[in-house]
């Protein structure tokens, strides 16, 4: 095989450069890099960004979907309705919560909840919800938020596929009671690791500061001015503990970061929005390989493309011979062997997950890069053709 006849393609990758760096630059000489003013200018653009009323900064969406279902303070053993397509997260969050994951099948276009499977599993001890805007694509989010107020259950929305998607003329993650969003380095944008929750509700987040910082309800940054100030108060070090806390607080190195990433997130949806169409065109009316999706790149942003195909394994084989790293997103959770107690079945996506391929898109790829993976599949397909003749 020729050099030119491989690459080296990542399936995810961030996009991070000097402006970054300065940023970090900065913290360090503040010598400030934990929990700090970065954090609280970060939730403070986050707010504006999203138009919520309150932002808090964690370390990651794992961080965020935990604190969300925990501020219902809901009793233990009720069970909360998330797709069996997604990240351990997602149920791992009810499990924290000594509440029950009940697995939902997948809506066969969207890949996103299914309604009926909802309805067929929902029972009076379901309390909550939690849908995945899965790749990025959105849930029908007028349609799940009238069925679950119907049902008098709380709605978290795992946006870390999403950010700043507009759905209806709202933005996802503020559909739901809170929304919850993920900076991991495979995401829209990054901060290394790092998480935000919003919600409309101060109710809500009355002890999730102090939640996400060991159950300490004073930010240490702000006590920390006043320990040399010229005034009488000889307390400016106590705090009271009125809940039991986490180490979850994003930290100052993390919101430099996510300041700046945050600026340029625009010209990256942009990026992965023009990737996705040159894919889309690229790949039209191939036999055997049909987009993951319907996506709608000019309308959405996404965290990730991929295709179906029923020579999965065959296809992932040849990409990875010629440099091109693929994935699938994700075995269903209801098959996992920790979660597969919870399972009452899902049998659509359990088999149909067989048939995905993730295909790399971040927003630096190249032109020249797509067009390497769309002609693999282009010989791939045609290959397939010259078998079944
Ligand atoms: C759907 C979904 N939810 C939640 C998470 C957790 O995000 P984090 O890595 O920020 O904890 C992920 C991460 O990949 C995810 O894909």
């Amino acid at each position: 095989m020729k050099n030119s006849d491989r690459m080296n393609i990542r399936l995810f990758k961030p996009s991070l450069g000097q402006e970054e760096l300065e940023a970090i630059r900065d913290a360090f000489e503040r010598s400030w890099v934990g929990l700090g003013p970065k954090v609280a200018e970060f939730e403070e653009e986050w707010t504006r960004f999203t138009g919520s009323r309150i932002a808090v900064g964690v370390n990651s969406a794992t961080a965020a979907l935990h604190l969300a279902l925990a501020s219902f303070r809901f009793p233990e053993g009720k069970k909360v309705l998330v797709p069996s397509l997604t990240f351990s997260a997602t149920a791992s969050a009810a499990m924290y919560n000594r509440l029950i994951p009940v697995f939902v099948d997948s809506d066969p276009v969207t890949l996103g909840i299914d309604f009926e499977d909802a309805e067929r599993k929902y029972d009076s001890d379901c309390v909550a919800i939690v849908p995945v805007h899965y790749a990025g694509h959105p849930v029908e989010m007028e349609r799940l938020v009238e069925w679950s107020a119907a049902r008098r259950l709380k709605v978290v929305e795992d946006c870390a596929h999403t950010v700043g998607g507009m759905y209806r003329g709202k933005m996802l993650g503020r559909w739901g009671d809170i929304g919850c969003f993920s900076f991991e380095e495979k995401k829209l944008m990054t901060t290394g690791d790092g998480g935000m929750m919003v919600t409309d509700d101060p109710d809500l987040f009355r002890d999730v500061k102090a939640m996400r910082w060991v159950g300490i309800d004073k930010d240490n940054w702000r006590t920390a001015e006043r320990y040399t100030a010229s005034d009488k108060d000889a307390m400016h070090w106590y705090y009271e503990l009125n809940v039991l806390g986490y180490k979850y607080n994003m930290n100052d190195l993390a919101a430099s970061i996510g300041l700046v990433q945050l600026k340029k997130l625009p010209a990256f949806n942009r990026r992965r929005s023009e990737i996705i169409r040159l894919y889309l065109d690229g790949i039209a009316g191939l036999k055997g390989i049909d987009p993951l999706l319907p996506f709608e790149p000019e309308k959405y942003p996404y965290q990730m493309f991929g295709i179906r195909t029923d020579r999965r394994n065959e296809l992932i084989i040849r990409l990875k011979s010629l440099g091109i790293a693929t994935g699938c997103h994700y075995t269903p959770l209801s098959m996992q062997p920790l979660f597969r107690k919870y399972s009452t079945g899902c049998p659509y996506i359990e088999s149909e997950h067989n048939r995905f391929i993730t295909l790399p898109l971040h927003a630096d790829l190249a032109d020249s890069e797509v067009e390497f993976i769309i002609d693999a599949l282009r010989k791939f397909s045609r290959n397939e053709n010259e078998t079944d003749r």
